[in-house]
């Protein structure tokens, strides 16, 4: 189903509000998390609704979808940083139940496993939020990544990098590889949101729109997945035929 706004404020409030939903339906919901520029304005946009209205998050369990590999949580580009940044610092969640991909773990493949598992053992993921990269990437799982992937290390393709070279000094800076969770991890959540904004998503978001499920992209294997949302603002749709902005496509 696509929901489209005029306005990235659009989307990031109903996107919070969905989230803000989930948690009132479900306290103890385990929830999949994403960062990047996309997700600032929705987390933001919870925060707000939670000052004015606050309801209990202390059972709530959430696992991030990726982390750089060599960044520590004090490294103002990893992942970790930006959740406490933009919502734990200010969501008060047991630190137990916030769960982030370890990008130093000594032992990075059994890191990887035990990632998977975890979500498992919480019984699996009632809600995945997810963004995507210019290149189709969901999490950090980049073209050509098997659908049947499960927590693994990734090399960061050269368009990740140049995408993401934006909130580095110098795009040398990019680490080159990652941790994310794996196609599979992502599919089997019960639900999933999608959110794309702005021009730098149009290109994409009609070629998803029209592609087969093919692991060239990534994010097309979203489509075979029954409870999936994806939210866009106007520009992010602008190549998208007027059928997905009348309806549950
Ligand atoms: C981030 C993540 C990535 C981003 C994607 C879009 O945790 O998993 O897939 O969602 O790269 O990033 P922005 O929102 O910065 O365009």
């Amino acid at each position: 189903m696509y929901k489209i706004f005029e306005t990235v404020d659009e989307v990031s409030l109903y996107t919070a509000q969905r989230l803000l939903e989930k948690i009132k339906a479900v306290p103890a919901a385990v929830m999949g998390l994403a960062t990047g520029s996309t997700m600032e304005p929705v987390y933001a946009q919870l925060l707000s609704a939670l000052q004015q209205m606050p309801i209990d998050v202390s059972q709530l369990i959430t696992f991030n979808l990726d982390e750089y590999i060599g960044l520590n949580a004090q490294h103002p580009q990893s992942y970790n940083y930006y959740m406490y940044q933009h919502l734990f610092n200010q969501l008060k969640i047991p630190a137990q139940n916030v769960h982030l991909p370890d990008g130093l773990a000594s032992n990075i493949e059994t890191a990887c496993q035990a990632y998977s598992h975890a979500i498992e053992n919480m019984g699996g993921l009632d809600l995945q939020l997810l963004g995507i990269g210019s290149n189709g990437h969901i999490g950090f799982n980049e073209p050509h990544t098997c659908f049947a992937s499960r927590t693994h290390v990734v090399e960061l393709s050269e368009q990740t990098r140049i995408d993401n070279g934006r909130f580095f000094t110098e795009k040398s800076e990019v680490p080159t590889h990652a941790i994310t969770m794996g196609i599979q991890d992502i599919l089997r959540a019960k639900e999933i949101i999608l959110v794309a904004t702005g021009r730098n998503k149009t290109d994409i978001m009609a070629q998803l729109f029209n592609s087969n499920i093919d692991e060239a992209l990534p994010a097309s294997a979203l489509k075979q997945h029954h409870n999936l949302t994806i939210v866009l603002d106007r520009e992010a749709a602008a190549l998208l035929p007027e059928q997905a902005f009348k309806s549950a496509v």
